[in-house]
């Protein structure tokens, strides 16, 4: 299904909300992080570069915008001893989660599967599908204690439609688009609703690195998108679960 990018919200629109971004140091999820903020969540903005992690954090507190709390933690080396401890953290002083969006990844290489880098193929799963379950399996008991919870897994219309060479990004795509259906069934009777989301092109490095050759100032740039995220994040989208969405551009 497919959903605008042009929502407006209100300051309150998340308030008391407290939502969990990985890779919100920078490109999409930096965006992601101020507009929740604007929307006055509080954010765990979870990354591995703390430097950028704290240049993130200080634009949303200058900004004025509700406080987050930053979280640093390299997910293709986190264990699941790391998720637990962040499950024991997120309930001893937080008590509850509303959001969950599985934002960070990388993209890889590009060349046919034959071919294929074997470690470049175990980081890309390891990054983008194995952390994705873990983070999301610890994080569910912490979900279920708030009334109306989501969790976003950001895919790509690679993991949708197979393109050639796109090899480990498309596939752990294709299973993150699994993941969330699997959940969304599992969890369908609860307060906690599941679906993926292909944000379509945007002015970052992945796409950068994806396509060098393009003039990158045509993608919109992520904060035009980053205000559908409120929407999936609020009340009003509760109605969504189990769905494939794509954003318009
Ligand atoms: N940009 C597009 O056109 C586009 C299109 C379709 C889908 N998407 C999806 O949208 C999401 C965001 O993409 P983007 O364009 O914003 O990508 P990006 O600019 O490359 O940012 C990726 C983010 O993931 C983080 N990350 C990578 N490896 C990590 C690790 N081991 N541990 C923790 N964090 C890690 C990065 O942190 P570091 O700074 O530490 O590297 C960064 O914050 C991705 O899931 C992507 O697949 C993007």
């Amino acid at each position: 299904m497919l959903i605008s990018t042009n929502y407006e919200f209100s300051e309150e629109q998340l308030k008391d909300k407290t939502i969990l971004v990985t890779g919100a140091n920078r490109g999409f999820g930096r965006a992601i992080t101020i507009d929740l903020a604007k929307a006055g969540a509080c954010v765990i903005m979870m990354g591995r570069d703390l430097a950028s992690l704290e240049s993130a954090y200080d634009e949303v507190v200058d900004l004025g915008f509700v406080e987050p709390i930053l979280y640093p933690l390299d997910l293709e080396g986190a264990s699941p001893e790391h998720y637990e401890q962040l499950q024991a953290n997120v309930l001893d002083q937080i008590g509850s989660l509303d959001g969950l969006i599985h934002n960070a990844g990388i993209i890889g290489t590009m060349m046919p599967i034959e071919q294929y880098d074997i470690k470049i193929w175990y980081s890309t799963m390891q990054i983008n599908v194995n952390a994705a379950f873990m983070l999301t399996q610890f994080m569910i008991p912490v979900l279920s204690k708030s009334r109306d919870a989501r969790i976003l897994f950001l895919s790509s219309s690679v993991g949708r439609q197979a393109r050639a060479y796109w090899g480990a990004y498309g596939v752990s795509k294709f299973a993150i688009e699994g993941l969330s259906k699997t959940l969304a069934e599992e969890l369908e009777k609860t307060n906690i609703k599941v679906n993926s989301l292909n944000p379509g092109n945007m002015r970052t490095e992945m796409r950068r690195t994806a396509y060098p050759a393009e003039d990158s100032d045509k993608n919109p740039l992520p904060e035009k998108k980053s205000p559908a995220i409120v929407y999936l994040m609020c009340s009003e989208s509760g109605h969504l679960n189990g769905e494939q969405i794509t954003l318009d551009n």
